[in-house]
């Protein structure tokens, strides 16, 4: 760590030190100007981060950090398309994908999706979508979140893991001679997608399309030329939903709603990549995220969308956060002494309300928690509207204020922070703004810490380990240099073989 880096943490403590001797609500008694000196806009979107312990110097600190780490050079560099992903010696553009003028071979890849999805249409009423990870969860939730918009008639399943079941669930009542069938794997090695892959083709689905980075392997497994819609090295998977692997979007979806979701992510770039770090929303949570992790000390935070649309958010925010900041060295590799990010958790309010919020309010650990809603038109019942905005106003409150009772076990400690952010509405292009925020801030915060956010080395050993313990499972020798515990489960598991009806 360089000096300046040094002295930007020390200021960071100094700050925290002094914000940990105050409560919230002295923050707000302090100052009358505070809702709304610390409530900032984006496209689409607007952030309040008056409950969380910060004020004007703590920010102060942080932004003293970001200049430390370079973060304007680091987001120049991004959009630039220089080398920013630097293990892997490749630049990451996914914002490319979303530009309005985008380069020849981004327009041509798009406008070839989009033929393809008006033609398939006419021949199937339903797509089977199979891949995990990147390749999974961003089509997936975007089917979910703009479900209101869906076009009437087709059937949407997908199928990530490798549990037979869920493969087996999504060709369920399915008609083979009506179905397109989508490989979406960026590599197209993962084990998953292949195993699920074969399975559904041997059903006989009518159409085989794929979406991938490594056209000629998909070729290879069996799909026309033509149906191989390709994206590149430089689209990272968790990144990749504004790519052909969201093919599945376009057939679902009428013509024109992944478009509005571009644009929406599109004005979000242009906000992220201009505004200063003190009028930067993606920047400015990142600096959040990082002051409640290392100088709070708080290990995760809980997401809760006020929005079934959005329920899925917080898994698909697993893998971008997780997977890109969850690293324990450099960019150059030296070990971090503090973390790029926490862990992410959450489900959509109020379910979670009456599951886990019992541990947000009266845990031990204090636990910050980002609260989403939906300002605008909602579905269903108009009386609803209000009731999801007075419960999550509610928990945000409640967390804060906290509640003294002479019995303990109905004592709230409150003062717990949380930050409350709100979409314009569900739609297309608040979907691809929020979306493309959360990447600019996982972004940043990666930048803020030293790493790069674009490899995910962590997840390979696993999958080795898998492969060698395979042969054993289906019959083959024992290997030789095992620990105990895998030996013992290898033969328990070898005896119990079989399937389920
Ligand atoms: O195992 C992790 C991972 O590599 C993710 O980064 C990726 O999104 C997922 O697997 C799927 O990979 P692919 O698109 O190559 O099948």
């Amino acid at each position: 760590m360089n000096a300046n880096q040094n002295q930007a943490w020390n200021a960071i403590a100094a700050e925290a030190e002094r914000l940990k001797r105050t409560t919230l609500l002295d923050l707000f008694a302090a100052d009358p100007a505070r809702a709304e000196a610390l409530t900032f806009t984006a496209p689409h979107l607007v952030a309040d981060f008056s409950k969380q312990r910060i004020d004007a110097p703590a920010l102060a600190a942080m932004a003293q950090l970001a200049t430390a780490m370079d973060f304007e050079g680091w987001r120049e560099r991004m959009f630039a398309g220089d080398i920013v992903n630097t293990t892997e010696g490749r630049p990451a553009m996914h914002w490319a994908l979303r530009a309005s003028d985008p380069p020849p071979e981004i327009r041509a890849a798009q406008a070839k999706m989009t033929a393809f999805a008006q033609r398939i249409r006419r021949d199937v009423d339903s797509v089977v979508h199979l891949g995990i990870g990147g390749s999974d969860l961003g089509p997936r939730l975007i089917i979910d979140a703009l479900g209101a918009h869906r076009v009437r008639g087709m059937t949407m399943r997908f199928a990530a893991n490798i549990d037979g079941a869920d493969v087996r669930d999504a060709i369920e009542g399915l008609d083979p001679a009506r179905t397109l069938l989508i490989v979406a794997s960026k590599t197209f090695t993962t084990q998953e997608t292949l195993a699920n892959a074969a399975f559904v083709r041997a059903w006989g689905p009518a159409h085989l399309a794929a979406a991938t980075a490594a056209p000629d392997k998909a070729v290879a497994w069996g799909v026309p030329r033509d149906n191989v819609f390709p994206f590149w090295d430089w689209v990272g998977g968790r990144y990749s939903l504004w790519s052909s692997v969201s093919l599945c979007c376009l057939i679902a979806l009428p013509s024109g709603i992944f478009h509005r979701l571009l644009a929406g992510a599109e004005e979000m770039d242009s906000h992220f990549r201009t505004a200063p770090f003190a009028r930067n929303l993606p920047a400015l949570s990142a600096a959040i995220q990082m002051w409640n992790r290392e100088a709070l000390g708080h290990g995760a935070y809980a997401l809760i969308p006020y929005s079934e649309r959005l329920r899925l958010l917080p898994a698909y925010m697993q893998q971008l956060e997780m997977e890109s900041n969850g690293k324990g060295v450099s960019r150059d590799g030296d070990k971090l002494s503090r973390s790029a990010c926490g862990v992410t958790w959450g489900a959509a309010g109020t379910n979670a309300q009456h599951s886990f919020f019992q541990l947000l309010h009266q845990g031990v650990e204090e636990i910050p928690v980002e609260l989403i809603l939906n300002a605008g038109a909602h579905e269903g019942p108009p009386s609803h509207r209000a009731k999801v905005f007075a419960n999550a106003l509610a928990q945000a409150r409640a967390l804060m204020v906290g509640k003294a009772s002479s019995e303990p076990h109905r004592a709230f400690p409150g003062d717990r922070a949380s930050t409350l952010m709100a979409i314009d509405a569900l739609s297309p292009e608040a979907l691809g703004a929020l979306l493309a925020f959360y990447e600019h801030r996982t972004f940043t915060q990666a930048v803020l810490a030293g790493i790069d956010p674009f490899d995910q080395f962590g997840v390979e050993l696993g999958k080795e380990m898998a492969n060698a313990l395979l042969p054993t499972l289906e019959g083959g020798a024992a290997p030789a240099d095992i620990d105990a515990s895998t030996a013992a489960w290898l033969k328990r598991l070898r005896a119990q073989r079989g399937n389920a009806p």
